[in-house]
């Protein structure tokens, strides 16, 4: 049987899909073919997106969800319209999170405080998004999947769910030390086990799931991040948000009908040293 790279007709829900990687992956999933429901908190963010989608795909083949992944009814009511449109759900992908960034786009100012004095309510607050959230979400996906006779989970981690910041990335020489923050860390530090032990959970039971790691996607940052991150990244310079759609696809497809519970690791080497 061939396991092609194939995801047309799929039905793909995606969390935190207004966001950069988001908003990639679910165009790239439409553009495949598949039908993809764009779940995330921020209506704001979703207005103009939902017109470029207007734009170019039909509308059949796409549902605007808001979605909150720390609230059960929120993840219940996204699995339900899913099914309510679509007729099942394939693929789940687990991308939302919460993650104060140096670029400038990034919504949340990092909270520049080091380790020892960094603020707990901080890291609550992540801890109940990246992580809490992410197992409500797949809570609710894994009851419908079960029901269907199967299905496929994505989850997004991050280099810093497999190693530590270097916090010279975040040295821009200004007199400030910024500091890659404990929260994020410690929130994604849980998503390759939890991709483990969803897949070893539901393995007999045709529910696949694994984890994809990006690492730092070009999103109009200083001059000074792309220089430090160019000397300390083994390829030397920083991912192109498409580079992670070949990625994404492969492993929202048949064509990794064999892997469960694995990570891929798409970080142009920065782990590899
Ligand atoms: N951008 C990177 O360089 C990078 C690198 C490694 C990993 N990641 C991971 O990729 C994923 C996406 O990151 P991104 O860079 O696109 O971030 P982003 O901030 O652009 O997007 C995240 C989206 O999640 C949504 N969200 C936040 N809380 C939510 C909630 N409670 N319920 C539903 N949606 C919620 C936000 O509204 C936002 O649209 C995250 O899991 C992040 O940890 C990103």
């Amino acid at each position: 049987m061939e396991h092609p790279i194939d995801i047309n007709n799929k039905v793909i829900l995606i969390t935190g899909a207004f966001g950069l990687i988001g908003k990639t992956i679910s165009v790239a999933f439409l553009k495949q073919g598949a039908k993809v429901v764009l779940a995330d908190i921020n209506d704001a963010l979703g207005q103009q997106l939902r017109s470029e989608l207007e734009a170019e795909f039909s509308a059949d083949s796409f549902l605007f969800q808001h979605l909150d992944i720390t609230s059960e009814g929120s993840c219940a009511r996204a699995v339900a319209d899913t099914v309510n449109t679509f007729g099942r759900l394939d693929v789940l992908v687990n991308n939302a999170a919460i993650d104060a960034k140096f670029d400038k786009g990034g919504s949340e100012k990092v909270n520049q405080s080091r380790f020892e004095f960094y603020p707990v309510d901080l890291l609550r607050k992540s801890v109940e998004v990246n992580l809490t959230g992410t197992v409500i979400m797949t809570q609710q996906a894994c009851r419908q999947m079960l029901a269907q006779g199967g299905g496929n989970i994505v989850n997004v981690a991050s280099t810093y769910s497999m190693v530590a910041p270097n916090q010279s990335l975040y040295d821009f020489g200004e007199g400030v030390k910024n500091f890659k923050p404990i929260d994020y860390i410690a929130s994604k530090s849980f998503i390759p086990n939890f991709t483990r032990y969803v897949a070893t959970f539901y393995a007999k039971e045709g529910i696949r799931c694994n984890a994809i790691v990006p690492h730092a996607i070009f999103n109009n940052h200083d001059e000074a991040f792309t220089q430090n991150f160019a000397k300390l990244s083994p390829m030397g310079r920083m991912c192109d948000r498409q580079e992670l759609v070949g990625p994404f696809l492969f492993l929202a497809s048949e064509a990794s009908s064999y892997m469960t519970g694995s990570v891929l690791t798409v970080d142009g080497g920065w782990t590899a040293w």
